[in-house]
């Protein structure tokens, strides 16, 4: 098979070190190499280093010679909703008038008004919406997304979405890794009980038996899933061999961090409203915070989580899109570094540490993806700038050169492919 060097990048961002998600000080460390290069073979990583060693290693192998421009491990976004039919345009206007996510919901907007459509939808209207958006992530320089269902609300709905990610994963080049999300709402035809009921006695064994999901996700939210219902499905979900992740603390402070932590979850996101036991009770139990600014951007709020607090008590930081039709309409990564910034203070290695490597250990991913390291798969991006804290300071234009999965180009600004 074909052979790649990879040359002359103003910064190979490597994140080489230790094989574990980072914390604290380590989160700080990029482990760069100033005109660096890269020698890929088999779609794998097989040497990093600067470019003089690596040109010495050419042999035969294609050269990209990447002419000062930073090369990266792509971005991993560890928290997605991926397959959706139309988008939630009125529930924007409404929200720039000043009503609440809440309030929207109540009024017939919402992820009520996502499922009907997406009920209504053909699996081929999902898939080709879906293409959109998988592109969309490429030319942000993003080659693994985790991607939940949840806007289906019944079996067949539900498998149905999952089934559309299947079928995405062999016609695209993002890698995917898909989540069940069963419990994103009740839907209207049935009581909270009933619909518990069905997500645990019929969706669950469906989604493991047809092997559609690795992670199950939950909304523990006032309106939406409470703590002992999250526990129940989690709890369920855990037994058939899934492992977990959670959408809690998003709008109210409901002690949905501690159930993550109870409950032995891979990650709990959102956790705008945690407080210091939740952070302490995360730590703890070693679960990841994902942290989503994008939502809270895009719903107006001004209350992002406590980033600082949470690297400063340890925890392994995720960053991620949240990309949604609802509450973050952003595949940007880019966009989200800017936030994290801007917005919970981080420093900009702290966030390319959040969106690459730890990321792709709260996907299970952590020894295969996140990072430039000898056989790991060469999932890289070429960036159009020649120092990494770019990508966040330069805020709403794209710095996308091209993206390679697996040691071949699928997306660059000629093609646009
Ligand atoms: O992560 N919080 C629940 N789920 C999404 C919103 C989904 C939607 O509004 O359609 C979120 O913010
Ligand atoms: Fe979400």
């Amino acid at each position: 098979m074909s052979s790649l060097a990879v040359l002359h990048a103003s910064q190979v961002v490597t994140l080489s070190g230790p094989k574990r998600p980072r914390i604290g000080a380590e989160m700080s460390e990029l482990a760069i190499i100033s005109d660096g290069g890269m020698l890929i073979h088999n779609g794998k990583i097989e040497k990093i280093g600067p470019s003089a060693e690596i040109e010495k290693n050419v042999g035969d192998a294609e050269v990209v010679d990447v002419g000062g421009r930073v090369v990266m491990p792509g971005f991993v976004d560890a928290h997605t909703h991926l397959v959706f039919a139309g988008n939630r345009l009125d529930d924007f206007e409404r929200r720039s008038r000043g009503e609440t996510y809440e309030q929207i919901a109540k009024a017939g907007g919402g992820i009520w008004s996502t499922v009907q459509k997406t009920r209504a939808a053909s699996e081929l209207d999902l898939l080709t919406q879906a293409k959109k958006h998988a592109n969309w992530f490429l030319s942000c320089g993003t080659t693994t997304v985790e991607a939940k269902s949840g806007y289906g609300l019944t079996v067949d709905g539900e498998l149905k979405l999952l089934r559309v990610m299947r079928r995405l994963k062999e016609e695209v080049r993002l890698e995917i890794v898909p989540t069940f999300l069963g419990a994103h709402a009740v839907p209207r035809e049935l009581s909270p009980d009933e619909y518990l009921d069905v997500v645990i006695t019929e969706m669950l064994p469906r989604v493991t038996a047809e092997k559609l999901a690795e992670f199950c996700d939950v909304f523990c939210e006032r309106g939406y899933f409470n703590i002992d219902q999250s526990r129940r499905i989690l709890s369920a979900a855990k037994k058939v061999g899934l492992s977990l992740r959670g959408h809690v603390d998003q709008l109210t402070n409901s002690g949905g961090a501690k159930l993550m932590a109870e409950t032995g979850a891979t990650t709990a996101d959102h956790l705008e409203q945690t407080d210091e036991q939740g952070i302490a009770a995360l730590k703890k139990a070693n679960v990841q915070p994902v942290l989503l600014p994008g939502s809270v951007y895009a719903l107006g709020s001004s209350r992002y989580p406590c980033a600082r607090e949470m690297i400063e008590a340890g925890l392994a930081i995720v960053l991620a899109t949240d990309f949604n039709p609802g509450s973050s309409p952003t595949p940007s990564m880019p966009m989200i570094l800017s936030l994290a910034c801007t917005q919970m203070k981080m420093s900009p290695t702290e966030a390319i540490t959040a969106s690459t490597l730890n990321a792709a250990y709260s996907l299970n991913r952590g020894d295969k993806i996140g990072s430039f390291e000898r056989d790991k798969l060469a999932n890289f991006v070429i960036f159009d700038c020649e120092d990494y804290r770019e990508l966040a300071y330069w805020f709403g234009i794209p710095q996308t050169h091209s993206v390679y999965v697996r040691g071949d180009c699928v997306w660059n600004t000629s093609c646009g492919k």
